[in-house]
């Protein structure tokens, strides 16, 4: 059979659909590589907001009335679609959060604090965001818990032999990230998974940077739970997922109390609603489920393997630019790797290289990422770092690289 080819990446035709990439920044052109910490927002995303307050705007599940159940219809059809972008068997495996974060202390408090007792283990990695970290330390402290964490190589990697170890009878649960924030790290999902499943720990994993990078399928993957947030999939702030097995998510007992969580409410007890209300109390966040659908239909118009291709390209580009740049060291070199270029410049202060190359309209990230423990590690203070998304360019690459050439004159 021939092979089919993919239709060639108009990165150009991909930059026009997102209206702020035009603006100036400091008379500059914006060069944006900040998308680690939250992405841009096509057009389309914007409008679908737009029209939804214009046109449909009620509040959801509780009306008869035409305005209430178009906004059902809209808020139930985000669902679906976060379901087929994510692989999930079934849409009440989906639940809208708030952020990652609140899916991880949803996981917490609802999964992990019931079943933990004094001594049992939770096992994280050294790579962890805080919102990976934080949740299972509170867990912990609330039920004499320990928490445990698997090592990292120097490039960056997840020990595997040692995360296996470390899994012990007392273990009761994994959280582990899909992929880092702080240094690119692409972890093996499905070894985690398997090597878990094995000692029958159930694992969740934190996508929030994965998600838009590569094409995710929780039931490829196996996990138990896998959280994500709109905001980085170029979708809206304030609107997250939390994929759980139904299974398990049945099993739980609600996070937050409140309205369209229950199925009836007397003063004596309440009993809740099904998969998965139960876990979405008070009016959700309308507005942003719909946004985050357009945004997965964006994402799948332009296609996740095109999309992993040319971030593929900018991220081999981007090494070798910023190796050739004297006194550069890149902190994260695993195998397999997002793109994300954390690095540090000998004997310049994160920050400092941060607020010149933003004289040039050149946005970049520097300090500890939310993950300072990562810092420790690797034996920095902070980093700065570079993250690219499907709109970057090579062009914008060089202008960092130009920008660093004058970081390096100041600083003599
Ligand atoms: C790996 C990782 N986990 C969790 C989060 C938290 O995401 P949010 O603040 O949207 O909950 C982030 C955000 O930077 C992240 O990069």
């Amino acid at each position: 059979m021939m092979p089919v080819a993919r239709a060639a990446f108009d990165v150009d035709e991909v930059r026009a659909a997102f209206p702020i990439l035009s603006r100036t920044v400091r008379g500059r052109p914006l060069v944006y590589l900040d998308n680690a910490a939250t992405t841009q927002k096509p057009a389309s995303v914007i409008a679908s907001i737009v029209q939804y307050y214009t046109e449909l705007n009620a509040n959801v599940h509780r009306g008869v009335h035409e305005l209430s159940e178009r906004a059902t219809d809209a808020y139930e059809a985000a669902r679906e679609g976060v379901k087929a972008f994510f692989n999930a068997a079934d849409h009440h495996e989906i639940v809208f959060t708030r952020n990652a974060t609140e899916g991880i202390n949803l996981v917490a408090h609802a999964f992990a604090r019931p079943r933990l007792k004094p001594g049992d283990e939770v096992l994280i990695s050294a790579m962890e965001h805080h919102s990976n970290i934080v949740p299972w330390q509170l867990a912990c402290a609330a039920t004499g818990a320990k928490l445990v964490v698997a090592p990292i190589t120097d490039e960056g990697e997840l020990d595997l032999d040692a995360f296996d170890r470390l899994i012990g009878r007392r273990t009761m649960l994994a959280a582990v990230t899909h992929m880092s924030n702080a240094l690119g790290t692409i972890t093996p999902a499905e070894d985690i998974v398997r090597i878990a499943h094995a000692k029958g720990v159930p694992v969740l994993l934190d996508g929030s940077q994965a998600a838009y990078h590569m094409r995710v399928d929780v039931q490829a993957i196996g996990a138990d739970f896998y959280v994500a947030t709109g905001h980085k999939l170029y979708g809206p702030t304030g609107i997250g997922v939390l994929y759980g097995r139904s299974e398990l998510l049945e099993e739980m007992d609600p996070f937050l109390g409140g309205g369209d969580m229950i199925a009836s409410v007397t003063f004596e007890r309440s009993t809740w609603n099904e998969l998965p209300y139960k876990f979405e109390a008070g009016t959700p966040h309308i507005a942003g489920a719909i946004g985050l659908h357009a945004a997965l239909n964006f994402i799948e118009s332009i296609g996740l393997d095109r999309i992993a291709d040319h971030e593929r390209m900018l991220l081999e580009y981007g090494t070798a630019l910023l190796e050739g740049i004297p006194g550069v060291r890149i902190i994260g070199s695993a195998r397999r790797k997002g793109s994300i270029l954390s690095f540090v410049m000998d004997g310049i202060h994160p920050h400092d290289i941060g607020t010149i190359v933003d004289r040039e309209g050149v946005a970049i990230r520097t300090g500890h990422h939310c993950a300072q423990p990562v810092m420790e590690r690797f034996g920095v203070p902070a980093t700065a770092r570079a993250s690219l998304a499907m709109y970057n360019t090579t062009a914008e690459l060089d202008a960092l690289g130009a920008a660093l050439g004058h970081v390096r004159e100041v600083f003599g």
